[in-house]
């Protein structure tokens, strides 16, 4: 027997042999250990026997020890941090410049946990390291997954336009499973961070602009991640990102500020964070940006206040990247010390590639800076979740490790590829629809610098995925256009960021051969991502011009954008009969695209977030506030009618709405709504205000596939209420479900109102529900036309 796979027997043997008790803990033991007096409420972290487990670790841990398990490396250990222009004190500070020997601390314990170790083998060697260490405690390795290990799916905004929590669950479980074989017990995921502003490059990594479709998504995620039971070899734990209101990055610039009223953030930025708090998360993530004048690393209001005492979380928080050493960037720091102190006090507990936490925190507690009790809980919180994830029983990758793309798991990515495709528009050509393409199509021409491109098809964080996997467009469709006799005539074009029109000729001769264009362009994969922010929305490089030219010979086109935010398509839109957002679909992308494309598969996405009509209408969402002076509707939503159309709020070139709304997508049936109708014309405010109140209204209406073939609709509800003491956005979403109806079926989809979804935050950050009129609309998207109302008296 390899002496590694003794561990797990020895130290399972070791901790139930009194060194570190394994039962019997006393209840008020385990209160008394929590800080805030709280005991843990995270169902899967709130075991007496795992507080007794920790006391008895912690009790035998050295200052270096505890350190150990604050401090994150990655394989290659820490490079010298950069210090910000003229921070002479901390460019000076020979201890934050050390180089760090990531296997030396594992050996000695000193190394709590990893980041990006990929493999089996490598997480092995360093686990053994640990293992062979004094107290044995194993390193957690976390990575970061974020939409697939080795199987891909989406990226998480096209995964969000499928609007199926049940789906993004599955999938989840799935990276899960494939991660564990490698040893990855912790992802950096879900990003639950709210993103109205098109600009901002990590919009991809989210769920678009809504709280309330982004709160169901990041439960589903944290249910995939971690299961029902931490503790299984297959369950990771989740990490949150980024704490908080990273998303609301001012003018859509990477890592800018964020300034927000309390109301907004309660209101539209913290409930994601909150509703996978709930979900059980084991751990966050604290952001790079600042909030209200606080970089979110050392904001106590929201580590401390939010989501200790007011949330209850009682798993750890991790720095993102550098985050620490970059409090000394952000100036509220003038040493490496102080920022150590800030982070920790605020509720940082893991250093994530600082290099601050290990050579500070002794100097701190020396100079009376920083209490012990300070480290304790910040140790206690990082032992508590190992525990929790079975960590100690199986430290080790699990199974046989998955180190490509599972053909079991093909279908499952493929069918989320097929659900997070967005038809835009789909309007005739020759008296037809251009989609689905018939089988009299007999020969398309394929053009775009994204129609063969498998790497792009993986979107940012690609994970552990190899581009040799992915089933490009220009694959799957050649081998079904041969099966029918049929022929692909594929033209590149142009590069994604090109000035070159070299392959343009080459182009409109491949359109002038064809029945149909199909036309896959967008963005690179690289364009969006961390540090992915954009000034401008438009396809980038010269593929406009491409796209106008191929359009110009008259041949029906259908252009398919790939792209990680929504993207400025004005002149398509007039000009292009079919526009579909495909985002990064992931390993089967192509398979899944031909699926769509010939009608095996109707497209059933909806917008996760506006598309701008113009750049200049960034931040741009569906769920604005009213101004004194509306332009037209009360909504917003349409260009003026009449009255005064010059001092509104409105722009001179440009009408206030998105080009396709948030909720917006087609399918290859048509859906009518009728009869939408709430339970009760009036709600006692005493029902109503109770923050347990569920289910005082029920919302009706009748949905009708009224098309020819199958499909699948999400029905919206969307809710705005008037007169209240803060004023409300336009509407909110506040339901939604997918629904599959066969040609001329009706169903009648019901949502229910209680408490979450009629409270609102007032002046003093409380939750309530005050008397106002309610009116409510069920429909296919942010426009939904039919309605009903309420009274809450
Ligand atoms: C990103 C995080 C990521 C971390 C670790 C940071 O730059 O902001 O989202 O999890 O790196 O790779």
């Amino acid at each position: 027997m390899k002496r590694s796979s003794l561990f797990p027997l020895r130290l399972a043997a070791l901790l139930c042999t009194g060194t570190v008790a394994c039962v019997g803990a006393r209840a008020g033991a385990v209160a008394a250990t929590v800080r805030h007096g709280a005991a843990p409420s995270n169902a899967q972290l709130a075991s007496p026997v795992i507080e007794q487990r920790v006391d008895a670790l912690l009790k035998q841990m050295t200052l270096e020890d505890k350190i150990g398990q604050l401090v994150q490396y990655n394989d290659q250990g820490a490079s010298a941090p950069t210090t910000a222009h003229g921070d002479k004190a901390l460019a000076a500070n020979p201890e934050t410049h050390t180089r760090v020997d990531a296997m030396a601390l594992a050996r000695q314990g000193r190394l709590g946990s990893m980041l990006n170790v990929i493999g089996a083998e490598k997480t092995r060697a360093f686990q053994d390291a640990a293992l062979h260490s004094r107290l044995h405690i194993p390193i957690l390795f976390g990575a970061d997954v974020i939409h697939g290990y080795r199987t891909i799916y989406p990226v998480p905004l096209g995964l969000a336009a499928s609007w199926d929590t049940a789906l993004v669950q599955q999938l989840s479980h799935m990276a899960a499973t494939e991660a564990t074989t490698a040893g990855v017990k912790w992802f950096y995921s879900p990003m639950v961070d709210i993103s109205r502003d098109a600009r901002w490059g990590r919009s991809t990594e989210g769920a678009g602009e809504d709280p309330y479709l982004g709160a169901a998504m990041a439960r589903a995620y944290v249910r995939g991640y971690q299961g029902t039971d931490l503790s299984r070899p297959d369950s990771v734990a989740a990490s949150v990102k980024h704490f908080a209101a990273y998303g609301a990055a001012e003018a859509g610039r990477e890592y800018n500020t964020t300034d927000m009223s309390d109301i907004r953030l309660r209101q539209v930025y913290l409930p994601p964070y909150k509703a996978a708090v709930e979900a059980g998360a084991a751990t966050m993530m604290s952001s790079f940006n600042a909030l209200n004048g606080v970089p979110a690393t050392a904001n106590p209001y929201l580590m401390d206040e939010i989501l200790r005492k007011e949330w209850g979380f009682d798993g750890f928080v991790v720095s993102d990247y550098t985050a620490v050493m970059e409090l000394t960037h952000h100036g509220v720091a003038l040493d490496a010390a102080t920022a150590t102190k800030k982070a920790l006090e605020a509720g940082v507990e893991v250093d994530m590639m600082s290099h601050f936490y290990d050579t500070q925190i002794p100097k701190l507690l020396a100079e009376h800076r920083l209490s012990m009790a300070t480290v304790d809980e910040a140790v206690r919180r990082v032992l508590r979740v190992k525990f929790a994830l079975g960590l100690f029983e199986h430290p080790y990758a699990q199974g046989t490790e998955v180190t490509h793309a599972l053909p079991a798991n093909r279908p499952l990515v493929r069918h989320a590829a097929e659900e997070s495709f967005v038809l835009l528009r789909n309007a005739p050509a020759n008296g037809q629809p251009v989609l689905p393409l018939g089988h009299g199509v007999k020969s398309v021409a394929l053009i775009g610098p994204l129609a063969d491109a498998a790497n792009e098809m993986q979107g940012a964080w690609g994970g552990a995925a190899q581009a040799p996997d992915v089933v490009t467009l220009r694959q799957a469709l050649e081998r079904r256009m041969q099966q029918h006799g049929g022929r692909v005539l594929f033209a590149h074009g142009t590069d994604v960021l090109s000035d070159s029109t070299a392959g343009f000729d080459a182009a409109v001769q491949a359109a002038r051969q064809a029945d149909v264009v199909i036309m896959a362009l967008g963005e690179s994969s690289e364009m969006s991502g961390e540090a992915g922010s954009r000034a401008h929305l438009n396809l980038p490089g010269n593929q406009q011009q491409l796209l106008e030219q191929v359009a110009a010979t008259g041949k029906p086109v259908v252009l398919l954008v790939f792209s990680g935010r929504p993207l400025v398509l004005d002149w398509a839109a007039r000009h292009v009969p079919a526009i579909m957002a495909v985002w990064f679909p992931g390993t089967e992308a192509g398979n899944a695209l031909a699926n769509v494309l010939f009608g095996d598969v109707a497209p059933s996405g909806k917008l996760p977030m506006s598309f701008p009509r113009a750049v200049g209408q960034e931040p741009l969402y569906y769920a604005q506030f009213p101004t004194g002076r509306p332009a037209g509707d009360a909504d917003l939503s349409r260009p003026p009618s009449g009255g005064d159309t010059r001092f509104v709020s409105r722009y001179i070139d440009v009408p206030n709405d998105a080009l396709f709304p948030f909720g917006h997508g087609l399918s290859y049936t048509s859906f009518a709504y009728s009869d939408v109708r709430v339970s009760r014309s009036t709600l006692p405010l005493a029902e109503a205000d109770r923050p347990g109140a569920r289910d005082l209204v029920t919302v009706t209406a009748t949905l009708t596939n009224t098309g020819k073939r199958e499909g699948t609709e999400v029905a919206q509800l969307y809710v705005r209420n008037l007169g209240a003491s803060v004023e409300q956005p336009v509407r909110s979403l506040k339901g939604f479900q997918r629904v599959t109806l066969k040609p001329g079926e009706s169903r009648q989809v019901r949502f229910e109102l209680g408490f979450p979804e009629l409270s609102f935050h007032d002046v003093h950050s409380r939750q309530v529900v005050e008397p106002t009129h309610y009116t409510v609309w069920v429909g296919g998207s942010s426009q939904a036309a039919g309605s009903s109302e309420f009274d809450v008296r």
